[in-house]
């Protein structure tokens, strides 16, 4: 066996780190520099107007800084003080100022046309914070509970209102708009609006805990007839038809641990300590981020939730290796 020196190695394995991340970049960029939404291109903007002056001043700075050691080098002549002094005058406290109130008065109009959208917003969505996931509900549409993914209408506003179970969280969606955090007995509120069609991947950015990083959240920005029909659809209870496979499943959910804690609408589970499963079938993820949503990480989660997402609220559930398959049937056809 041949036997690579340490620093090729290291090589490589940068190398593969770096495709890794870069793979990562490529679904569901969480990136405020890709700007999809009318407040994050504020901020983007913004952002780009910043890094431009640092870059001017940073230019301008090196060239001072050459010209001083060039003109030493030759000697030809001493610094005048009142050259000095005018010099400093200039470009260490004008300049400065000029780019300072500048890009203060930037920052403030652009906080300003954060604060509130254009047109009042017809769609609102609450979310409640929890640790680890997010709880959310169309309050103009009973019944219309679910969790860790939130869809909404493109080309119109749509108010957010946050608060929480627990501890402080941060609702953000980098791609359309800055943070706005979920405080203990307070009611905030943001907005969100885009104009392009997509999933945009938010994230809990408050520190809240172990599984802090596993509390993220998927927007679904889709056009209103679509979204109308997501909403219409999430707000029934879970009354499609099941296979013989399925109605055990049903039977096992309802009679186990698992209805003390979670809800199906439509069966006698009505359990409010987790998350809401009556369209669990059709979501993004598992453990808000945790785990891809198919049946085998289902099935582990069901199992022991711990080895997949450890400390999180969900104890080792005892189900039996026979009873398995039909409770995954029937959690998979809730959609
Ligand atoms: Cu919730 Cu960090």
């Amino acid at each position: 066996m041949r036997h690579s020196h340490p620093r090729q190695r290291l090589w490589r394995l940068s190398i593969v780190l770096s495709v890794l991340l870069l793979a990562g970049c490529a679904r569901h960029r969480q990136s405020t520099l890709h700007a999809s939404g009318a407040g994050a291109q504020r901020i983007e903007g913004l952002w780009w107007l910043l890094f431009w002056i640092s870059m001017a001043v940073f230019a301008e700075v090196m060239l001072i800084l050459g010209w001083a050691l060039w003109r030493r080098r030759r000697a030809t002549a001493t610094i005048k003080g009142g050259d000095a002094i005018g010099a400093i005058t200039v470009l260490g406290v004008a300049v400065p100022f000029v780019i300072l109130v500048a890009a203060y008065g930037l920052g403030l109009r652009d906080l300003n046309a954060l604060a509130a959208p254009r047109e009042k917003p017809d769609v609102t969505v609450e979310v409640i914070g929890h640790q680890w996931w997010w709880e959310i509900h169309y309050p103009d549409r009973a019944g219309a509970v679910t969790a860790n993914e939130m869809h909404i209408p493109v080309g119109q506003p749509v108010k957010v209102r946050l608060r929480t179970a627990d501890v402080q969280h941060s609702f953000w969606v980098p791609q359309l708009m800055p943070k706005t955090d979920l405080i203990a007995g307070k009611v905030n509120e943001t907005w969100l609006q885009t104009d392009r069609a997509g999933t945009y991947r938010a994230q809990c950015a408050e520190y809240c805990g172990k599984q802090h990083a596993f509390m993220a959240l998927m927007v679904v920005a889709e056009p209103r007839p679509a979204f109308d029909a997501w909403v219409a659809a999430t707000a029934q209870p879970a009354t499609g038809t099941l296979t013989t496979a399925q109605q055990r499943g049903r039977q096992i959910f309802e009679q186990s641990s698992c209805a003390s804690c979670h809800t199906i609408r439509g069966t006698s589970a009505v359990g409010e300590v987790g998350p809401d499963l009556t369209t669990i079938g059709s979501r993004w993820s598992i453990g808000a981020g945790a785990a891809p949503n198919d049946a085998g990480h289902l099935g582990g989660w069901i199992v022991n939730s711990q080895t997949i997402k450890p400390g999180n609220a969900m104890p080792p559930q005892p189900v039996a290796a026979q009873d398995l398959p039909d409770l995954l049937s029937y959690l998979q056809s809730l959609k």
